[in-house]
């Protein structure tokens, strides 16, 4: 069975993602598919993904720590790094995060006398699965019982579009008091899952950009950007050589080349982002993108469902996520076919 997290006020949404009637609601967690994968790759609802669920009990830490080992022994590969989600999921406060905390512990010191080698392997950093990736997650729903799932590499990598590889699907909040506004984070979460960042020297078109902090990004990055809205950006902003400015209307904005990033957080109607999305995808207008879909209610989630279908032939890496950062919107990120 897969588990599919949701963050509560997006449940209902992720659960009509979800094909069939296959389905079972683990309350205040998310769904439990047996979907088979392959048919639903972009989920847009799904903070984060358990691909093989298995529910699982432990008496102790230590038996605990010993049920994570057992699963991963002579199932990894050996030498390829693995990484490790695990968290809690129930009561509140610091007992449940205290207890993952001891139990990791116990792990690594058991691992330390009988697999060193596994210990060795086990990378502790966040960052974007490789094809040589294994994941193991593991959530508490009590200090005795829980769920488990293990995927070997590269099914980490191939199924990026609907597995954070952040623990439990969260990021912390990115800081930066100098940004314009806190819209910058929606920028840094996209660039932290793709594992690519704006890169100095690239350009950057920032459709709807005021009052000018993922134009206020890319500058810091070293891009070259050219920002259009109705309204000026910041003042700084607008003095940097490196930004060029143009009173224009977002939708109809045309770079005269190929850009490397499109980066766009336009305040419109759902399906004028995606044609918008669409358009500049077809025409090869851009290398990477960042679009923002914004929704008034919740009635028109289900437009989503053409930009899932005709998006991911149209690029090579095809992201649709609700980020930590967005509130009722979700963000299309990635790479599009158009050449390097
Ligand atoms: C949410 S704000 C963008 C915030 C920006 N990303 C930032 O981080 O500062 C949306 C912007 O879209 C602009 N906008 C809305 N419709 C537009 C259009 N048709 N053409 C250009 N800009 C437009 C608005 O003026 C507004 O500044």
């Amino acid at each position: 069975m897969t588990l599919f997290f949701s963050d509560p006020e997006f449940h209902t949404a992720l659960a009509a993602e979800l094909p069939g009637n296959s389905r079972r609601e683990l309350p205040g967690i998310g769904w439990l598919s047996g979907h088979d994968l392959s048919q639903t790759p972009h989920l847009a609802f799904a903070r984060q993904t358990l691909p093989q669920a298995i529910e699982t009990q432990a008496a102790s830490i230590n038996a605990w720590a010993d049920r994570l080992i057992d699963a991963v022994a002579s199932i990894l590969p050996d030498d390829q790094p693995w990484h490790l989600h695990f968290w809690p999921e129930y009561g509140e406060g610091r007992a449940g995060l205290h207890r993952c905390e001891l139990i990791r512990t116990a792990m690594r010191e058991r691992m330390k006398k009988r697999r060193r080698h596994l210990l060795r392997s086990l990378n502790e950093e966040e960052m974007p699965f490789t094809p040589t990736t294994s994941l193991v997650q593991c959530f508490l729903t009590s200090p005795e019982a829980g769920w488990l799932s293990v995927s070997i590499a590269p099914r980490p990598h191939e199924l990026r579009a609907i597995l954070s590889p952040f623990n439990r699907g969260f990021i912390p909040w990115a800081e930066d008091k100098a940004a314009p506004s806190r819209a910058f984070g929606k920028v840094i979460e996209s660039e932290m899952r793709l594992g690519r960042q704006i890169a100095a020297g690239e350009t950057v078109v920032d459709l709807g950009a005021s009052p000018g902090s993922w134009s206020y990004v890319a500058l810091q990055r070293g891009a070259r950007v050219t920002a259009i809205d109705r309204s000026e950006l910041r003042e700084d902003l607008m003095r940097n050589p490196r930004l060029h400015f143009e009173t224009a209307d977002a939708f109809k904005y045309k770079p005269p080349q190929t850009v490397d990033w499109l980066i766009c957080d336009v305040i419109a109607a759902p399906q004028r982002s995606i044609d918008l999305l669409l358009e500049w995808l077809r025409e090869r207008r851009m290398r990477h993108f960042i679009v923002t879909i914004k929704f008034k209610g919740d009635d028109e989630y289900s437009l989503l469902s053409q930009l899932k279908q005709l998006a991911p032939p149209l690029c090579s890496d095809f992201r649709l996520t609700r980020l930590h950062a967005n509130k009722n919107e979700v963000c299309a990120f990635g790479s599009s076919r158009a050449k390097a």
